[in-house]
């Protein structure tokens, strides 16, 4: 059993890989402010968990620019133990939102990770699981992308997470004993299959399996196709989907690398290395609902690219680690939790 800190672990990606962190035997804190999630997600974790989770789950309501905050965390393990690790998803992610507030998105992200870390230093914990992101690489120009392509950001959102990347690179540099892994997700969606626990966003979703689930369910009349032209072999843009229980294992895989190697600092890809076109999930989609998803094609999305897709291979390489589940799966996840929860966690 390891004694962890999760940052952002009432998320979407948070509370999945909470709940597999407690299946597999671990003890949580997890800190979360809320600002774009709700305790149920953490209260279904535990009901899914079962018998025991709860002596081994801690939550505290609070923000990671908090020092006072952070030290109640560090205090808080159910298991008496100091923090062994500290897994970090708490930030802010709507590119959009970013383009129109960037002082919002360098204040969470990037302040809120400087203030994790100087908290690590104070207890005593050098050994970190950073949730980075595909869009550091922007529009790369080769497909598919490696974790050697360059990191150019190309709106603030992505230029907030490339810099955190390079604080945790300058601090391994800086002190002996960290042990990183800087992990760039793709594009996770899915839930877990019991449908209790997905992804709930507020107001119009701004990607495209919840947009899509949510035209499934009726709450929306029509999904906007951004381009029709662009050059793949249908037109839509293509993408690399991640099941979100794949991303967990993923985390965990990561872990028990840090845990078990020498200090380092890694860096890999969490993607699956197939990438599927929007209209290719919508089909994908109607077959996993029975539903039909009405679309039309609009103008392509500014700062879109026509095809991002992960080299995954360095992550099969250090990890053991690749995805399993199909995108037939993801729908089929996604569907199940929209259908039991048509509005969220909110009802
Ligand atoms: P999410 O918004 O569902 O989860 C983030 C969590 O952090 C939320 O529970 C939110 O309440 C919490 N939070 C935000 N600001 C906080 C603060 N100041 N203090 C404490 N808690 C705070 O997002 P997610 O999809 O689960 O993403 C998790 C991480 O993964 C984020 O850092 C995101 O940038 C990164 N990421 C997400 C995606 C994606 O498409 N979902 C892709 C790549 C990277
Ligand atoms: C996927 C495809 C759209 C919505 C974003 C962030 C990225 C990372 C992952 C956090 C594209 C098309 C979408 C719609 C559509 N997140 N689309 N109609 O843009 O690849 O990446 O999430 O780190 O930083 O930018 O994901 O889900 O928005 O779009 O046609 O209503 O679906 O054009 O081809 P994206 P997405």
């Amino acid at each position: 059993m390891t004694q962890l800190l999760i940052t952002g672990g009432a998320g979407f990606i948070g509370s999945h890989t909470s709940l597999l962190l407690l299946e597999a035997g671990h003890s949580l804190v997890v800190i979360d402010n809320y600002d774009n999630s709700s305790p149920e997600a953490l209260r279904r974790v535990l009901e899914l968990a079962g018998p025991g989770a709860a002596d081994r789950l801690v939550v505290v309501e609070g923000d990671i620019r908090s020092a006072a905050d952070l030290d109640k965390a560090f205090a808080a393990a159910p298991s008496g133990q100091p923090i062994e690790a500290v897994i970090h998803f708490a930030g802010l992610k709507a590119v959009g939102e970013s383009v129109g507030d960037p002082l919002r998105y360098w204040d969470v992200n990037l302040s809120g990770s400087r203030h994790l870390l100087k908290a690590m230093q104070a207890h005593g914990c050098r050994t970190l699981v950073f949730s980075s992101s595909c869009t550091v690489y922007g529009l790369p120009e080769t497909m598919p992308i490696g974790e050697g392509a360059a990191i150019q950001p190309i709106n603030p959102y992505g230029h907030s997470k490339a810099a955190v990347e390079q604080m945790l690179a300058d601090l391994a540099a800086s002190e002996a004993g960290w042990r990183i892994a800087r992990l760039r997700y793709f594009n996770p969606v899915g839930a877990h299959p019991s449908g209790r626990i997905g992804e709930d966003p507020s107001g119009i979703p701004n990607n495209l399996l919840p947009f899509v689930s949510q035209v499934a369910v009726g709450r929306r009349t029509e999904l906007q196709v951004f381009g029709g032209d662009w050059p793949t072999p249908d037109g839509s843009g293509i993408r690399d989907y991640i099941h979100v229980m794949d991303l967990a294992e993923g985390h965990r895989a990561a872990l028990d690398a840090l845990l078990a190697e020498p200090p380092q600092l890694l860096t890999l890809n969490l993607g699956s290395g197939q990438g599927h076109s929007v209209l290719e999930v919508v089909r994908a989609f109607e077959s996993a609902s029975g539903r039909t998803v009405p679309y039309a094609i609009v103008a392509r999305r500014d700062g879109d690219a026509a095809c991002t897709v992960a080299d995954p291979h360095l992550a099969a390489e250090r990890l053991g680690w690749r995805t399993r589940l199909s995108l037939a799966e993801m729908c089929r996840d996604s569907w199940c939790w929209q259908q039991a929860n048509p509005h969220g966690y909110g009802g």
